[in-house]
């Protein structure tokens, strides 16, 4: 008998930032799979508002605790990333009906492209399901309490980034 391989699984996203929903996903993530691998896409026509450095550092500050848990970064296909890590499942979170639509149609898309790879989604913490990194940006920008929402970490960039950002529009 051949011995089992690895779970490998990929948590894919733009990251920006990351939040706390997030977070939570992989700490129970990372229960499930041998490795997960969190991958930030590459894509600047979304105009991100830190680049993939800065939020790979974020993600590598706060997810230090979880050795199984890797930081990485894709552009092009995700299937095309997985295989490249060997990874077998692609893991999404639900935070609500109105995400089903978008998910659905990317797994069974990443489903034609790479039938050996499957898409797992996990439901948000209903503490976090009203999170997302564009509603954070907006509350943050305009001043809002932001506090439990995202990691400590990633609140203090947010508030150094938007200070440089203020500073050259002045
Ligand atoms: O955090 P996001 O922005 O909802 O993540 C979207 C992401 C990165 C999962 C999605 O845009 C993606 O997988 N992009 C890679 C391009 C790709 O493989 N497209 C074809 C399958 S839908």
């Amino acid at each position: 008998m051949s011995p089992k391989q690895p779970s490998v699984a990929i948590y894919p996203g733009s990251f920006d930032p990351i939040t706390n929903g997030h977070l939570d996903l992989i700490q129970r993530g990372s229960r499930l799979f041998d490795k997960l691998i969190v991958s930030i896409l590459q894509n600047d026509a979304k105009e991100p508002l830190f680049s993939v450095e800065d939020r790979a550092e974020m993600l590598r500050e706060v997810v230090g605790v979880y050795p199984n848990v890797e930081i990485d970064s894709f552009h092009g296909l995700l299937v095309d990333h997985a295989k490249a890590h060997s990874a077998t499942v692609l893991l999404r979170g639900i935070r609500a009906i109105s995400d089903y639509e978008f998910e659905l149609q990317m797994a069974l898309m990443n489903r034609r492209l790479s039938p050996a790879v499957e898409t797992i989604f996990m439901m948000a913490n209903e503490a976090y399901s009203f999170i997302s990194s564009r509603l954070v940006k907006e509350v943050f920008s305009l001043g809002g309490d932001i506090g439990g929402l995202v990691p400590p970490p990633v609140e203090a960039r947010l508030r150094q980034r938007l200070y440089h950002i203020q500073k050259r529009e002045t």
